[in-house]
């Protein structure tokens, strides 16, 4: 398939650590200084997509040994194997193929000696029916209304993506349409979504890979009996709630009629799952057609990815990038920061895609690393953010690779709104790179802290799906050169059983003693006050 092996262990990381000794004092100013060319060389357009990686703390040799690094790892045979259906998630025995969902090429897939397409393309032509029976008003509530709510129950995976992708989409909404999305167990999120729809006038859309996570279960009941509740019967049901998951046994427990169940499959992760039937609320949101464009964008992603070389292939730049900052200069974090009030939630999406990913000290040989993985990934909209956090960014004690993305077409072009925003995505990455002097200590920019720059001509469906694929295909070049399984996420499991055991203690009025001296003295306090 493709070597496990301690990056570490290379030669290219050796020359790395050399490059890194002797040029660590290197300026990223003086590398522009010294190459008038070095933006042409150091960016790539990708269709109506500008990725710039110029402001980095990186020359040809370091570009090259980071190349280098990727080859030992054998990237190119760990891109083959996802591409090709091989079992790669091997801690849960899993093809990755969330590629597929968006396989426009017309060739087959093949998993276990079956083509995946016929089952992927029968899905989504039930998703584009049933958006177009919602939207048109042949489907029906139970008074016969037109469907105005969409109400997706969903957590992690089954959400963030869904979320993200409405949101940053919001010019594209169907008129008459208003989504709403689930995920919090505490009571007030479905509560306060309760208050905002009608019950004869919602689809709720019970989105769980598993069908078995609490949150998205609990929440599923709660509107289950609100609907009942609410003037709904349970014949009514059929009309108001459908799923989306892997689990048609526990789906048709929960009473919803198989009709209304759109599948996918356990070779989809969930934190990749957007493209799948996950994608239900967005296709509704948006519309079918363009949701297919959204699919296309990161089929045109995966394309360039499977066959762009290295050097020049945005989501390994990207990787390779990232980990020379992790690794080498030791940044133990990374930011995202959308200048588009529309990507709000992008960076939330990826700090699952990433952190569920390559949060692991464990390596693919089953061994503790010896090395950093993966960062902490956060960010929040430009220019809100300047406000808020860039102090540290710009002054702070340690370095914070940041990507700055942004869209050059607003959608809401009023006045010179989008002429400031656009004048400080420039200046940002400008100031960060060149910094500035001042007789004053505290007024001083040391200038030298690494971006790079996503400039869109568009946020569209189709120009969004490339840059969601970019992000994702980085995620996965950093855990194939990490050596660590990006594609399982137990590090989740522990807390979630453990608060299954304690849900005993908290409907009784015992004192509880099974615990640490906190956790039980804690719940005490819990249990006198709730
Ligand atoms: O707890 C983490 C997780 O398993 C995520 O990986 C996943 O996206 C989320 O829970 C939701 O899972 P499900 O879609 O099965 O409800």
């Amino acid at each position: 398939m493709f070597p496990s092996i301690n990056p570490t262990n290379t030669a290219a990381w050796q020359q790395l650590t050399d490059l890194y000794n002797s040029q660590k004092n290197n300026t990223i100013k003086s590398l522009f200084d010294a190459n008038e060319k070095r933006f042409q060389q150091y960016s790539i357009k990708d269709g109506n997509i500008l990725f710039d990686f110029s402001k980095n703390n990186i020359d040809e040799k370091i570009l090259s040994s980071l190349l280098a690094l990727a080859n030992e790892c054998g990237l190119k045979d760990a891109i083959s194997a996802m591409f090709e259906a091989l079992k790669i998630n091997k801690t849960e025995n899993r093809a990755v193929l969330h590629t597929a969902l968006r396989n426009f090429s017309g060739k087959p897939v093949v998993l276990d000696g079956e083509d995946v397409m016929p089952a992927i393309k029968a899905v989504q032509q039930q998703m584009k029916q049933f958006c177009d029976d919602v939207h048109s008003g042949n489907w029906k509530g139970f008074t016969n209304k037109k469907i105005k709510y969409i109400v997706n129950i969903g957590i992690g995976g089954s959400d963030l993506g869904p979320v993200m992708v409405t949101e940053a989409l919001k010019p594209y909404w169907v008129e008459g349409i208003q989504p709403y999305f689930v995920s919090n167990v505490d009571g007030t999120h479905i509560a306060e979504t309760l208050k905002k729809v009608t019950v004869d006038e919602t689809i709720f859309l019970i989105a769980s890979k598993t069908f078995t996570t609490q949150e998205t279960m609990t929440n599923a009941q709660t509107a289950r009996t609100w609907f009942i509740q609410n003037g709904g019967n349970e014949a009514a049901i059929a009309k108001h709630f459908v799923a989306l998951s892997t689990n048609q046994k526990d789906v048709a427990a929960f009473g919803i009629d198989p009709k209304n169940m759109f599948v996918f499959w356990d070779w989809v992760g969930g934190r990749y799952s957007l493209w799948s039937a996950i994608g239900l609320s967005i296709a509704a949101t948006i519309g079918y057609n363009n949701f297919e464009d959204l699919l296309k964008g990161a089929h045109a992603t995966d394309v360039h990815f499977a066959t762009t070389p290295f050097e020049k292939n945005i989501p390994v730049l990207m990787a390779l990038i990232g980990i020379w900052y992790r690794n080498f200069y030791g940044a133990a974090t990374e930011a995202i920061l959308p200048y588009d009030q529309y990507l709000h939630r992008f960076a939330a999406y990826f700090q699952q895609g990433n952190m569920e990913s390559n949060g692991k000290y464990v390596d693919r040989n089953g061994e503790k690393v010896s090395y950093q993985t993966g960062p902490v990934i956060w960010g929040e909209p430009g220019t809100n953010g300047q406000h808020a956090f860039y102090q540290l960014i710009h002054q702070g004690s340690q370095i914070i690779p940041a990507d700055f993305i942004a869209a050059a077409k607003s959608h809401n072009p009023i006045g010179d709104h989008q002429m400031k925003l656009m004048s400080n995505f420039f200046a940002q990455t400008e100031a960060l790179m060149n910094g500035s002097q001042h007789e004053n200590v505290y007024r001083v920019f040391e200038g030298n802290r690494p971006s790079n720059s996503f400039l869109i001509e568009r946020i569209t469906p189709f120009t969004l799906g490339q840059l969601i694929a970019y992000y994702e295909h980085k995620i996965f070049v950093q855990g194939v050169i990490w050596n660590i399984f990006s594609f399982d996420q137990w590090g989740v499991e522990l807390g979630k059983k453990l608060a299954i055991n304690i849900q005993e203690e908290l409907v009784t009025n015992e004192v509880v003693t099974s615990h640490d001296s906190s956790t039980n003295g804690l719940i005490n306090q819990y249990n006198q006050w709730k």
